[in-house]
Order: C-alpha cells, then sequence, then structure tokens
C-alpha cells in the first residue's frame, strides 16, 4: 500500500512555483497577485482562506484578503467583486464558500470575471473544463488529478466511483475522470444521496474519489482489493483531547480500508494541501495569461 502524500507533493510543487516567482522577478516582471473575499465568521472558512494566503507568502505572491461581516448584503459583494474585476493588479481571485443565506451564490459566481475565476466555478471556465478546452481546473479536482499524475496511477480503462456530486468536487471530478487523456480515460460513476445500493458499486470499484462530508462513511467491506482511494472529507469531529476540541475527519475508514488499497490519501496530509497548491498554481497562470495579453 503506497501513501498518496499530498503534503509532500504540495511542498514540491510549491518549490517549482517559487522557482518560476524568483525567474520573474529576476526578470523584473510583477509577481502573481491572489485575493479572496470572505463573507463572515465561519472557523473552517476562516482557516481555509487564512491557508491561501499564508501560501502565497511562501511561494513569494502577493495577496489581499477582503473580510467582509456576516451582514454584507449582495449588492455590497457585488460591488466589492467588480472592484476586484476592474483592478489590474490581481491576478485571480476567490469568493469563499458557502456565502450567507442573503446572497444569492449563483449570482456572486456569475460576475466572476472568467480570466480571474481561479476556482474555476464560472460557467464559462466550468463548461471549457467538459469540453476539454484550456481554462482553469477547481483547485480540489486539480489536486486530485496531479497527485494521480505525480505517483503514476494508472486510470485508464479503470472504473472510478465518485461519491457525491457538489459542485466543487464531485461533479467536475464525474467529468475529468472520463476526459480524453491522463488522467483520465476512465469509466465513471457518479454516486450520491439518490444511488441506492452503495455497496454493490463501490465495490466494483477500481478507484473512488469520496467527497461527501460523512466521517468513516466508507468501510473496508464496501470495497475490493488493490482499490486506489482519495479521501476528500475534512469534517471536523468533536475531540477533548486536542488543543482546538476537534480533530478533522475524511470519509473513509482509514485504519482498515488502507489493509486492502493500493494507493490512499490520508486525511490531514493528502488531498486538502493540493487544493492550495494548486490555486497557487491557478493564479500562475492567471498571471501568465494576462501578461500575453
Ligand atoms: N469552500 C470549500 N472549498 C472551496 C474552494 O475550493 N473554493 C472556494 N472559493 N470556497 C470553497
Amino acid at each position: 500500500m503506497t501513501i498518496l502524500d499530498g503534503k509532500k507533493v504540495s511542498n514540491d510543487i510549491k518549490d517549482e512555483i517559487t522557482e518560476q516567482v524568483t525567474k520573474m522577478k529576476a526578470r523584473g516582471e510583477r509577481v502573481p497577485h491572489l485575493a479572496a473575499i470572505i463573507v463572515g465568521n465561519d472557523g473552517a472558512s476562516l482557516t481555509y482562506v487564512g491557508s491561501k494566503v499564508r501560501a502565497c507568502e511562501r511561494v513569494g505572491f502577493e495577496s489581499t484578503l477582503v473580510k467582509m461581516s456576516s451582514t454584507t448584503s449582495e449588492v455590497e459583494l457585488l460591488d466589492k467583486i467588480k472592484e476586484l474585476n476592474n483592478n489590474s493588479q490581481i491576478d485571480g481571485y476567490i469568493v469563499q464558500l458557502p456565502l450567507p443565506d442573503q446572497i444569492d451564490t449563483q449570482k456572486v459566481l456569475l460576475a466572476v470575471n472568467p480570466d480571474k475565476d481561479v476556482d474555476g466555478f464560472h460557467p464559462t471556465n466550468f463548461g471549457k473544463m467538459a469540453l476539454d478546452m484550456t481554462t482553469f481546473i477547481p483547485a480540489t479536482p486539480f489536486g486530485i488529478l496531479e497527485l494521480l499524475d505525480r505517483y503514476g496511477v494508472e486510470t485508464s480503462g479503470k472504473h472510478t466511483v465518485v461519491i457525491g456530486r457538489s459542485h466543487i468536487v464531485g461533479r467536475p471530478m464525474s467529468i475529468l475522470m472520463g476526459r480524453k487523456g491522463f488522467p483520465g480515460n476512465s469509466t465513471v460513476t457518479l454516486t450520491h444521496s439518490h444511488t441506492k445500493n452503495i455497496t454493490q458499486i463501490t465495490s466494483q470499484a477500481d478507484i473512488i474519489i469520496s467527497a461527501l462530508g460523512v466521517p468513516n462513511f466508507l468501510k473496508a467491506e464496501m470495497v475490493k482489493d488493490d482499490v486506489v482511494i482519495i479521501d476528500v472529507g475534512i469534517t471536523r469531529v468533536a475531540d477533548d483531547t486536542k488543543e482546538k476540541g476537534y480533530r478533522i475527519t475524511g470519509d473513509v475508514d482509514f485504519v482498515n480500508v488502507s489493509k486492502k488499497a493500493s494507493y490512499i490519501t490520508p486525511v490531514p496530509g493528502g488531498v486538502g494541501p493540493m487544493t492550495i497548491a494548486m490555486l497557487l498554481k491557478n493564479t500562475l497562470l492567471a498571471c501568465e495569461r494576462h501578461r500575453k495579453k
């Protein structure tokens, strides 16, 4: 069994990006600039956005964090988005999700300039992804592809089962794994809350990508020998033995499933750090594309 070490690979990617930034500086070019908008005080969201900003510092990017109160109106947020769209110093930005109830998420995602949409959530970019066109691939799916690629995990002709159809992970992942090319060329089954007898499906899978958010959902009895496991779950579970009072738990019963798996991602230290590395990669791409325009 091989651990797909997202922490290590993400550090390799960050080193590669740092090298690129050093070269940009040496050529007298402006370095990539990522901005993040966060609305409200959700603890997990603040942690993720904080990690994204720190990662920018680590690779030599400029970063801007825009914090808005939980009572921000849709109009105020759309004004801020307009401002970032028009700011030529900013290459790419993200609006951290979820947003408070008074804000229509679809309206917000549509307002982001697709050229700056380093999350790859705008319908233009999502459509381009589905049509194999050059675009920004959402960071978590992009990170999973990169992890499979760097470990040389065979995906062609394999049966990939995706659990969960979220717009951020499950849906794009199901499209990407079935695309022509590597990693891809998989036969894909997308499962969700209405799927009947999921064990019958997971037990036929060569590769399982679980993005459900239910701790320890996937048990050893549900998978076959030599399965490849990608665990996207990051649920906070109360734990008095931890300083923070919680621990991060994946969708997969790691102790037992890892005994049957050929490759498996740990939680934490698997997909999570890859997401951040690929957001940086998308920002670097955005910067290069702006320069060519
Ligand atoms: N919320 C959970 N994951 C993500 C992500 O990748 N991007 C944004 N913007 N919000 C998220």
